[in-house]
C-alpha cells in the first residue's frame, strides 16, 4: 500500500508536503490513516461501537496497573470514519469494578462498579480503534486517558486544556517558533499555513510541559524537528501503527537463552558492531532500519566486518511488508531469506519511497539463515544482547516526538505497551546516575535525540520495549 508520503524522499520537500497532506481530501491511493470519509456520529448502542469498546477495554486492562478490572461506565461520544475499514473514535468514562483482574477472564461486563465513587478512580479516555472486518482485525490506534476528578493528578488534565495565554508568553512562543523555523529550515506555503503550524507548535509545547512535569527519569523534552506536526501527522509520517498487529502473526522460533548472565553494562557501539545513525525520512520504514541494524550486528559477529546494509532492498522487494506503509521485522527476515541475502547501502541506496525491486543475487553482501524471537524478560534480553549482538525491538513512541536527551521514563498512561508503533535497534544498556536504561538506535537522523539515539528506562517493560524483540541468525 503506497502512500503520498512515500513518494517524497527529501526532508527539504517537507513543508510542501505538509501542505499537501493537509489539503488532501481524497485520492486513488490515499494514506491508510488519512482523512477520506467524513466522521459520522454514532449512537451508544451501535454494534460496531460496542465491539470497539470491548476491544479497547481489553487492551486498556492489559496495560493498566490496577488490581481491579476497569470498565466503561459511560459513553460520552462515538463516531466512525471509513478508512480502509472503520476507524472508531470513542470518548468514555472508565472506572474500577469489584472484580479482581486475577479472577476475571471473560464475564467482565457483569462486574459491578466499586460502591464508593472515589475508589472507582474514574478516568475520561479517548480511544481510537481501527477495525478491518474482512480481516477480523482490530488495532488500538490511540488511548488517551486523564483522571476525571482526582486532585493530585489535576495537572495532567489541566495542562492540555489551558487556553488564552497572556501576551508575554505569546511573544516567547513566537520567538521559540521563529527559532524552530530557523534551526530546522522551515518555510510554509502561506500565511494561513504558518498560523496553523504555530498553533500546533503551541499545543505541542503544552504536551512537552505535561511530559516534562510528569517525567520519572532524567529526560528533557522540548523543541525537536517534529514540533510543528500534530500527533496524528507525526504518527502517519514517521510511525508504523501496524506493529500493533504483530500478535495476530505467526509465532517465531524462540531464541536459545544466553549462556551467561548479563554484564552490568554493555554497548555494541564500543565493539564496532553498529553502523552510523541513518534517516528513514518521511516513510514508515522503521521496520527495515531495525532489521538491517540487527543483521549488520550479526554479520559483524560472523565476519568481523561491519557493513552498512540496504533498507531500500526491503522497501522495494519485501512483498510481505508494505514499504513506507509499515512492516514487521518478522516478515522482513523471512523476505531476506527468500531473496537470498541483502545488498549494501552503497549498492542499493535509500530513497525513502517504494520503487521496483532492483535486487541482484550477484550483489548479495550478507545473508541470514533464520530468525528468532527473544524472551520478554528484560534481564534475559540484556543477557542475550550482550552475548549475541544488537537486537531488533519495537515500542510505543509517544514520548519520542519531543525527546531531546536523558533517560526517558514517561508515565505509563502516556505509553501503553499494547500500542506499539515504532521499530528500533537496542544496541546496549547500562545505568546513568542510578537510572537503568536501554540505548536505542533510532532512524530519524543524527539530529534527533542524543546523536540519533533515544535512551529509555529499563526494568519496567516500559512502552512495550520488551514485547517484540527479535534477531536474525547467521550460521
Ligand atoms: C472471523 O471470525 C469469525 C468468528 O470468530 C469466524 O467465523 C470467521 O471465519 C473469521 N474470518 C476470517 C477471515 O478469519
Ligand atoms: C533550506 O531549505 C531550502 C528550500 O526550502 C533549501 O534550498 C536550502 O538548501 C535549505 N538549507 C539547509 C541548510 O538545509
Ligand atoms: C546459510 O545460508 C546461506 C545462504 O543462503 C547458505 O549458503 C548456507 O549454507 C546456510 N548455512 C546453513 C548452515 O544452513
Amino acid at each position: 500500500m503506497n502512500t503520498h508520503f512515500s513518494r517524497c524522499h527529501s526532508v527539504i520537500a517537507y513543508c510542501v508536503l505538509v501542505g499537501l497532506v493537509l489539503g488532501l481530501e481524497d485520492g486513488p491511493d490515499r494514506p491508510v490513516f488519512g482523512a477520506p470519509g467524513s466522521p459520522v456520529r454514532l449512537s451508544e448502542s451501535d454494534p460496531g461501537v460496542l465491539k470497539a469498546i470491548k476491544f479497547a477495554e481489553e487492551r486498556y486492562n492489559m496495560a493498566s496497573n490496577s488490581m481491579h478490572f476497569r470498565r466503561v461506565s459511560k459513553i460520552i461520544s462515538a463516531s466512525k470514519q471509513l478508512v480502509k475499514g472503520v476507524r472508531y473514535s470513542i470518548m468514555v468514562e472508565i472506572g474500577s469494578t469489584q472484580c479482581k483482574k486475577s479472577s476475571v477472564k471473560n464475564a467482565v461486563r457483569t462486574c459491578d462498579f466499586l460502591p464508593e465513587p472515589q475508589k472507582q478512580k474514574t478516568e475520561v479516555c479517548l480511544f481510537e480503534v481501527w477495525d478491518i472486518p474482512w480481516e477480523n482485525k482490530s488495532t488500538l490506534l490511540k488511548q488517551k486517558c486523564r483522571p476525571a476528578v482526582s486532585k493530585e493528578l489535576k495537572k495532567v488534565a489541566a495542562v492540555p486544556l489551558t487556553h488564552g495565554k497572556p501576551a508575554k508568553e505569546s511573544v516567547e512562543l513566537l520567538t521559540e517558533f521563529k527559532n524552530f523555523m530557523t534551526k530546522y529550515n522551515r518555510t510554509y506555503s502561506s500565511q494561513e499555513e504558518s498560523g496553523k503550524r504555530l498553533r500546533i507548535f503551541q499545543e505541542n509545547m503544552k504536551t512537552v510541559q505535561t511530559l516534562q512535569s510528569l517525567e520519572q527519569g532524567s529526560a528533557e523534552y522540548g523543541v525537536t524537528k517534529f514540533s510543528d506536526l500534530t500527533e496524528d501527522e507525526f504518527r502517519m509520517m514517521y510511525l508504523n501503527p501496524m506493529l500493533s498487529q504483530w500478535t495476530s502473526k505467526k509465532q517465531m522460533k524462540l531464541a536459545s537463552p544466553a549462556s551467561r548472565a548479563a554484564p552490568e553494562t554493555w554497548d555494541w557501539r564500543d565493539h564496532g558492531a553498529v553502523s552510523p545513525v541513518k534517516n528513514q525520512g518521511m516513510c514508515g520504514s522503521c521496520w527495515a532500519f531495525s532489521v538491517t541494524g540487527n543483521i549488520e550486528g550479526q554479520w559483524f559477529k560472523k565476519s568481523g566486518q561491519l557493513l552498512s546494509l540496504s533498507e531500500q532492498e526491503l522497501v522495494d522487494c519485501d512483498k510481505l511488508d508494505q514499504a513506507c506503509g509499515g512492516g514487521l521485522p518478522s516478515n522482513a527476515y523471512e523476505a531476506i531469506e527468500k531473496l537470498g541475502g541483502i545488498e549494501t547501502e552503497t549498492d542499493y541506496s535509500y530513497t525513502g519511497h517504494k520503487q521496483n525491486c532492483d535486487f541482484s543475487t550477484g550483489k548479495v553482501a550478507a545473508y541470514i539463515n533464520s530468525s528468532v524471537e527473544l524472551p520478554s524478560d528484560e534481564k534475559e534480553i540484556a543477557a542475550w544482547l550482550a552475548e549475541n549482538g544488537p537486537v531488533s525491538a519495537a515500542l510505543n513512541a509517544f514520548a519520542m516526538q519531543f525527546y531531546r536527551k536523558g533517560v526517558s521514563h514517561p508515565l505509563k498512561i502516556f505509553c501503553n505497551p499494547w500500542m506499539i508503533d515504532h521499530a528500533v535497534l537496542l544496541t546496549g544498556y547500562g545505568e546513568r546516575n542510578g537510572i537503568p536504561y536501554w540505548a536505542i538506535k533510532n532512524s530519524w537522523g543524527e539530529d534527533y535525540g542524543e546523536q540519533g539515539y533515544y535512551y529509555l528506562y529499563r526494568g519496567s517493560r516500559l512502552c512495550g520495549i520488551n514485547k517484540m524483540c527479535s534477531s536474525a541468525i547467521v550460521n
